[in-house]
C-alpha cells in the first residue's frame, strides 16, 4: 500500500514527558509545540498531503486555568510560526473546532492564517482547537435542521456526502491513518465520523519525542496493512 494521503494525530503525552524529567507540565507543552513544525516538515518530505493535529479538545477546558492559558499561548505561537513557514513550505493551514470560544485576537489570527495560506496545496495542515467530534456533529445537525426548516433541504436528500459538507472537515478527505502517541488506546472525541474506516496506530512514545523516525515507523506499519472496506481481499 502507498503512503497515507491523510494522517490524523492525537498529540498526547506532553504532561508525562515533563513529569518524567521533573519538569512542570507546561514545559512538556512547550516541547510538544516545538515538535509540530518538525513533524509537518517530515510529513511533507515523506509525501503526506494532509496532516490533522489534535491540539486542544472541548474537554481540555477542564484543566487548571494556568495550563489552559499556557496552551492557548503556545497554540497562538505555533500558528504564527506556521504562517511564517507556510509560504516556503507551500502549506495550507486550516483550523477545525468551534473557534467562537477562543479570545477575539486569537480568532482573528486563525482567520488570517487560513486566508493567507489558502493558495497553497503541498501540505494541508489542519489544527483542531476547541475541537470535539460530538460538538462538531451537533453543530452540523443544527445547520442541517435549519436548512430543512427553511426549505433548502428535504430530509431524504441528506446523504453521507452531504452530511460531510456540514462538518468542519468538509474540505478534507477522511484520514487514512490515525496515530495516537503516549500509550492511551482511545479516541478522546476525535474525528469519530471521519475515522470510520481509518487504520489506527498507537505508540508509547510521548508526543515531544515523536520524530521523523517514529512517523516513518507508523507509515511503514500502515503500508503493511490490508484495508478492506467491507469487501474481501483481492488476490
Ligand atoms: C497532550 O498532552 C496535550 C493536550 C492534550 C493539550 P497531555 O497534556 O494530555 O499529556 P499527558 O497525557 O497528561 O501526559
Ligand atoms: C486528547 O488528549 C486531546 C488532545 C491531544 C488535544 P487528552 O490527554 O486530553 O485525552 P484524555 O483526557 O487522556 O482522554
Ligand atoms: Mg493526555
Amino acid at each position: 500500500m502507498s503512503v497515507p494521503q491523510h494522517i490524523a494525530i492525537i498529540m498526547d503525552g506532553n504532561g508525562r514527558w515533563a513529569k518524567k524529567r521533573g519538569l512542570p507540565r507546561n514545559a512538556g507543552h512547550t516541547a510538544g509545540a516545538k515538535n509540530v513544525e518538525k513533524i509537518c516538515l517530515a510529513a511533507k518530505k515523506l509525501g503526506v498531503k494532509y496532516l490533522t493535529l489534535y491540539a486542544f479538545s472541548t474537554e481540555n477546558w477542564s484543566r487548571p486555568e494556568n495550563e489552559v492559558k499556557a496552551l492557548m499561548k503556545l497554540l497562538a505561537g505555533y500558528l504564527d510560526k506556521c504562517v511564517q513557514t507556510a509560504h516556503e513550505n507551500q502549506m495550507h493551514i486550516r483550523v477545525i473546532g468551534d473557534i467562537n470560544r477562543l479570545d477575539a485576537k486569537f480568532q482573528k489570527q486563525i482567520v488570517e492564517a487560513e486566508r493567507i495560506s489558502a493558495v497553497y496545496d503541498d501540505l494541508n495542515l489542519t489544527i483542531a482547537i476547541n475541537y470535539g467530534s460530538r460538538d462538531e456533529m451537533l453543530r452540523a445537525m443544527r445547520a442541517v435542521g435549519r436548512d430543512v426548516k427553511e426549505g433548502r433541504l428535504a430530509p431524504e436528500e441528506l446523504t453521507e456526502e452531504l452530511f460531510d459538507s456540514y462538518l468542519d472537515t468538509r474540505e478534507l478527505p477522511d484520514p487514512d491513518l490515525l496515530i495516537r502517541t503516549s500509550g492511551e488506546l482511545r479516541l478522546s472525541n476525535y474525528l469519530l465520523w471521519q475515522l470510520a474506516y481509518s487504520e489506527f496506530y498507537f505508540t508509547d512514545v510521548p508526543w515531544p519525542d515523536f520524530d521523523e523516525e517514529e512517523l516513518k515507523k507508523a507509515i511503514d506499519t500502515y503500508e503493511n496493512r490490508d484495508r478492506r472496506y467491507g469487501g474481501i481481499k483481492e488476490e
